[in-house]
């Protein structure tokens, strides 16, 4: 597949007034782009879906080609840093084929980061290409490194496989970082030693907090673990040093000096990073999310098929990010334990 748009024509593009950098009313660049390239996946994380999930007809699904464009549009308003994720990206069919020709934008320096976020049971299958298509560094999940915790919480997957893609992609020579999600009662007294052997194996590990997205079949209560309690923890067997250190996520970093390595926590119920928020959200439906705690969003998918050229889309564009909330409003209602926001964290990609 090769790039609708080229790389060149994206430099040219910016220079012009349509093309001016995505800002939005507070005055944040936008200049990351998370894209959903599927709502299926090969797992069934019970903190993110439910066991019996209706996924959406193919009809309804972005092509690779316009995944392709889309991505396109956004890098020639200046997004630099272009996360993959899902469901499972890996999982889609012929995804290498989008992965390559994204990565022409990397050659050109339009686009400085092309990522990805993956449960890692496809790793051993593309960990070698992700890396020959210039992905440098990915984002693992992986929540406890006892098999059958594994198999309890991803419902459907293996431990073995994941360990052994992470293999695949240490090997590639791709940078892992290893994300977490805290679980009241499932992995809360093992994050100390998942974090010891991330870090033995050179890789950042993030811990993030619960969100409530979705209906799922369990209570998001009984889940819910703040991760006040799970630095507490941490600090009690391991010294954590405040660093400067920004990826351009929500993590927030410290240093474990016992281990050398960064330890991230994402708290996006106890902790508001909103004010530094650079980034947007589509799905593989083409819907623009302009921000993961809110319902609040744009149909791409309806300009980007109703003409060839970009014109539509562009404004389509503008007018969403015109509209970018300055925050969130996450809240686990604690009557009617229901979420804040319906859909689930497969259909947006966290
Ligand atoms: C939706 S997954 C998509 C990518 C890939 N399937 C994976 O698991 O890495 C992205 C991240 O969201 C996290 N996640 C899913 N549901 C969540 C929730 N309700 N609260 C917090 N994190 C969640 C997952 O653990 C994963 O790290
Ligand atoms: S967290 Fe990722 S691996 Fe788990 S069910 Fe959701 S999309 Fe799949």
């Amino acid at each position: 597949m090769t790039p609708l748009n080229s790389s060149e024509t994206i430099e040219l593009r910016r220079g012009e007034a349509r093309f001016r950098p995505l800002v939005d009313p507070f005055q944040r660049a936008i200049t990351y782009l998370r894209v959903s390239v599927t709502d299926r996946c090969d797992f069934r994380c019970v903190y993110c879906m439910s066991e019996h999930m209706a996924f959406l007809p193919k009809t309804e699904l972005l092509t690779l080609e316009e995944l392709d464009r889309l991505c396109t549009a956004f890098i020639a308003r200046g997004v630099t840093k272009l996360r993959l994720t899902g469901g499972e990206p890996l999982v889609r069919r012929g995804i290498m084929t989008l992965v390559a020709s994204l990565s022409h934008h990397l050659t050109t320096g339009a686009l400085k980061e092309l990522t990805l976020t993956t449960n890692g049971s496809q790793l051993q299958r593309y960990a070698a290409e992700l890396k020959a298509n210039g992905v440098e560094r990915i984002n693992v999940s992986l929540d406890t490194l006892d098999p059958d915790k594994f198999r309890a919480i991803t419902r459907w997957g293996e431990l073995d496989k994941v360990l052994a893609g992470i293999d695949a992609a240490q090997a590639a020579g791709l940078n892992v970082k290893i994300n977490a999600v805290a679980l009241k009662d499932v992995n809360e007294g093992e994050i100390g030693d998942l974090l010891a052997w991330a870090h033995r194996r050179g890789m950042d590990f993030t811990v993030i907090e619960v969100m409530p997205l979705g209906e799922i079949d369990e209570s998001r209560l009984d889940q819910y673990l703040p991760l006040s309690i799970v630095r507490a923890r941490l600090a009690e067997r391991y010294t954590l040093g405040e660093i400067d250190y920004q990826t351009g996520g929500p993590a927030r970093y410290v240093r474990v000096k016992e281990t050398g390595g960064r330890l991230g926590f994402i708290t996006p119920l106890t902790h508001n990073f909103c004010e530094s928020c650079n980034r947007v959200r589509v799905t593989c439906t083409g819907t623009l999310y302009m921000c993961l705690g809110q319902n609040d969003a744009a149909d791409l998918r309806g300009p980007l098929r109703a003409s060839q050229s970009d014109n539509l889309l562009q404004d389509a564009i503008d007018e969403a990010i015109a509209r970018k909330p300055k925050g969130h409003d996450f809240v686990i209602d604690r009557r009617h334990e229901r979420s804040a926001v319906s859909r689930h964290m497969s259909t947006t990609g966290g």
